[in-house]
Parts: structure tokens; sequence; C-alpha cells
């Protein structure tokens, strides 16, 4: 079956949909954005034009009005899908909802219509099993903010075809972003999973009453990260990152549970979209790198992504060089964790998860097979 994408329906306006919307309008498509209120839909609309005024005051687009007239926002479902050729979603993280709203759209969309799922955790394989267009049915996670980060992570579910794949890969391309094809899925794909058990070793610390999240925050931005874990994850959401380790802590280990972040958002502190999370958002945040804190040692975040990242390989997921193209992308850094392994010895690392699994009571921080067996400057060789 010929698929020649035209006309594309983003359901959900909220943080990536509107930008995914924005994207795709840029791109030249027709776009239907689908949101269940008019007000959510009328404020990514000004979002939209707030941020296409921006790059058209830096001269990388020519006609704001024009590309605004190419995005349709609906509240109606089937005016958003009825004639689509990719329908991408950009629902809340919730399998359910994201469920339901597959396979109510499975019954209106054209037969030749490819499902994307945004989702940042969930198996592609799962959710394409609410329809019945399984071989056009595939995870294309984008990154915050969708205009400005090049990287999209595309994931074949068991039945995806490799039509799909390439219609896809292509698509993304026309819209100046660089696709990563993971080999095989896996929760929470490359990026987000190889910082998974990091993020569980920077909450510990803060349950633990080890340091503040500025200073967390202070002491990354310090070593060269360009946002401190923190500062990004008020950016991100919090709601969105708790509903990720919840999924990591049902589909890989229970030491994923969110306890911390559940706290706060019962709190009401949801991140800069409630106006507080780590930080006070009732003015932009500014990190005070003084804080920077020897309490908190940055290798230890290092050598637990590289840990996440071999298991990544030993799986079959990826290989180290797309691992750390998509690291490096996805997070404004210099070295993916592979070309950092390459500064340690695979004993220093071992020895020092061996010490983190044991301080903090994490089987999740516990060496991978290649890094026991001292075999992980061997896998580079061979990879290199
Ligand atoms: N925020 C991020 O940085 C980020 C990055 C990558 C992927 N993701 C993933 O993208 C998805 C969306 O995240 P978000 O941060 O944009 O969430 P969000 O809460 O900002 O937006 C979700 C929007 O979907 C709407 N919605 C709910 N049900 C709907 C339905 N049936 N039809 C149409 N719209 C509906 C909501 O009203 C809301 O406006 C999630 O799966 C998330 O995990 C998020």
């Amino acid at each position: 079956m010929k698929i020649k994408i035209e006309k594309v329906a983003v359901f959900g306006a909220g943080e990536m949909g509107h930008g995914i919307a924005e994207n795709c309008a840029i791109a030249g498509y027709e776009v239907w954005m689908r949101d269940l209120t008019d007000e959510a839909l009328n404020r990514a609309m000004a979002r939209i034009k707030e941020g296409l005024l921006k790059l058209q005051a830096r001269g990388i687009i020519k006609n704001t009005e024009e590309i605004l007239e190419r995005i349709n926002p609906t509240t109606e479902l089937e005016n958003a899908i009825k004639d689509a050729d990719l329908l991408i979603e950009a629902i809340p993280e919730v399998f359910e909802q994201k469920v339901n709203l597959f396979s109510e759209c499975d019954k209106i969309a054209r037969d030749e219509c490819i499902f994307a799922t945004n989702t940042s955790t969930m198996s592609i394989t799962r959710l394409s099993e609410a329809t019945k267009r399984r071989d056009r049915f595939i995870g294309m996670h984008f990154f915050t903010p969708v205009v400005v980060m090049e990287l999209v992570e595309l994931t074949k579910g068991e039945k995806t075809s490799e039509e799909t794949l390439k219609v896809c890969e292509e698509f993304v391309k026309t819209l100046k972003k660089r696709p990563i094809v993971l080999k095989k899925e896996t929760p929470g794909f490359i990026v987000n999973r190889v910082v998974a058990p990091a993020s569980v070793l920077r909450l510990c610390i803060l349950e633990k009453g080890i340091a503040t999240p500025e200073e967390v925050d202070a002491t990354c931005r310090k070593a060269g990260y360009v946002i401190g874990p923190f500062e990004l994850w008020d950016y991100i959401g919090l709601d969105v990152v708790c509903n990720a380790m919840k999924y990591y802590a049902r589909e890989l280990s229970p030491e994923y549970e969110p306890k911390y972040l559940e706290r706060m958002i019962k709190e009401g502190k949801l991140g800069k979209k409630s106006g507080m999370g780590f930080y006070d958002w009732s003015r932009r945040p500014e990190v005070d790198l003084s804080k920077a804190t020897d309490r908190v040692d940055i290798r230890d975040f290092v050598f637990l992504e590289i840990n996440e990242a071999t298991k990544l390989v030993e799986m079959g997921v990826s290989d180290p060089e797309t691992i750390d193209s998509a690291v490096k992308l996805a997070y404004g850094r210099k070295k993916g964790p592979f070309e950092i392994a390459r500064d340690y010895s695979d004993d220093e690392i071992c020895r020092r998860l061996k010490e983190l699994a044991k301080k903090f009571e994490k089987r999740i921080f516990e060496p991978a097979e290649t890094i026991r067996k001292g075999k992980l400057k061997e896998l580079l060789k061979n990879t290199s």
C-alpha cells in the first residue's frame, strides 16, 4: 500500500501536540489539531503563533499567517481523523486513554492512515493492539521543545511493516529532524531509558537530604550540562515524568516508584505549567552555580547512564554509536555515555556501581554483565 503523507492529524494540543502541529505546518503539511476543549486549542494556537513570530523575527520562516492557516484546530474527533494520512497521538501518558483513542480513531480513519504515538515509555506493540492496523502503527517520539529538538526516536511494534517505518523516516526528515530507529522496543526507548536509573539516584539524593534540587542542578551545570536535571523536569512537567517512572515501576522494577514526585504532584507542584515545581516559576528561575556541592558526584550519574546504555546494547535495542548520538542530540551534550566510558576503566565503573547499589539498596544500579565481566572496552572496540 503506497502511502503519501499530506494531511496530519495531531491528537492533544498540550506541550508536545502544539509543537508537533507547529512543526508539521512549517514543513507544509495540512494539520488537524484535536483537543478536548476550545480553551486548550486556543491556548495552543496562541503558543504556536508566538513561536512562529519568534522564528520569523529570526529569519527562519517567512510567513507566519500562511503557516497558521494550515492548522485546523478542532474538538471533533471525526473532523480531525477522517481524511488523515498520519495520526500523531500526543495525549497524556495514560495507557487506557491512549488505547481508547486509538480504537475510536481506527474505526473512522482511512485504511492507509498510519497511526503514530508520541508515548515516552509504553510498548508500541501493546498500544497497536487497540487497532486493526498493527502494520501501520509506530512509535514516533519527539522531544521538547519540539520545534527546536532535532531527535525523533522511531520504534516498530512486533507487526509494524518496513514500509510504515520507511514512510515515517522520510516524514521525520521533512520536518528537518533526525530519525533514530530502535532495533527492538523497550520501555522508555533509548534516551529516556538511559537516564532513568540516574533519575532514581537523584530522587534518592533528595529523599535522604544529601543535597537540594538546586545543589544537584548547580553541580550538573558546572560540569557542563546545558540544563540541570530538576530544571528540565520542571519544563517537561512533573506529572509527565511521574507517569513515565510509574510505567517503569510496573514494567521494569518497583525501584522506579516515584514517591517523591507523587508527593509533589499532590501538592499541586507540576513544574513550569503549574507555576511551581522544584523551582518557583512566578519568574524564570536561575540556578545559583555557587550552590554546586561535592556531596553530589556527577560521575555517579554518568556511570549509571553508561550502565543502562550497556544493558540496552546487551538486550539488542541499539548499538553504542546510535545510543551516543541519541543522547547527545536529546541533551545537547558533547559526549554520549559510551564516549565517556572510554575515559574510565571497567573496574572503576563496576566498583562504583556496586557501591551505589549497596548504599541506596537498588538492584537497578547493579553493573551490567558486560561491565561486571570487564568487557565494556572490548564491546566498544568491536563497534567503533
Ligand atoms: N512533555 C514532554 O517533554 C514530552 C516529551 C516527549 C513525549 N511526551 C509524551 O507526549 C504525550 C503528551 O505529553 P504532553 O507533555 O504534551 O502532555 P500535556 O498534558 O501537555 O498535553 C496533553 C493534551 O492532550 C489532551 N487530550 C486528552 N485526551 C485527549 C483526546 N482523547 N483527544 C485529544 N486530546 C486529548 C489534553 O487536554 C491535553 O491538552 C505523553 O504521552 C508524553 O509522555 C512528552
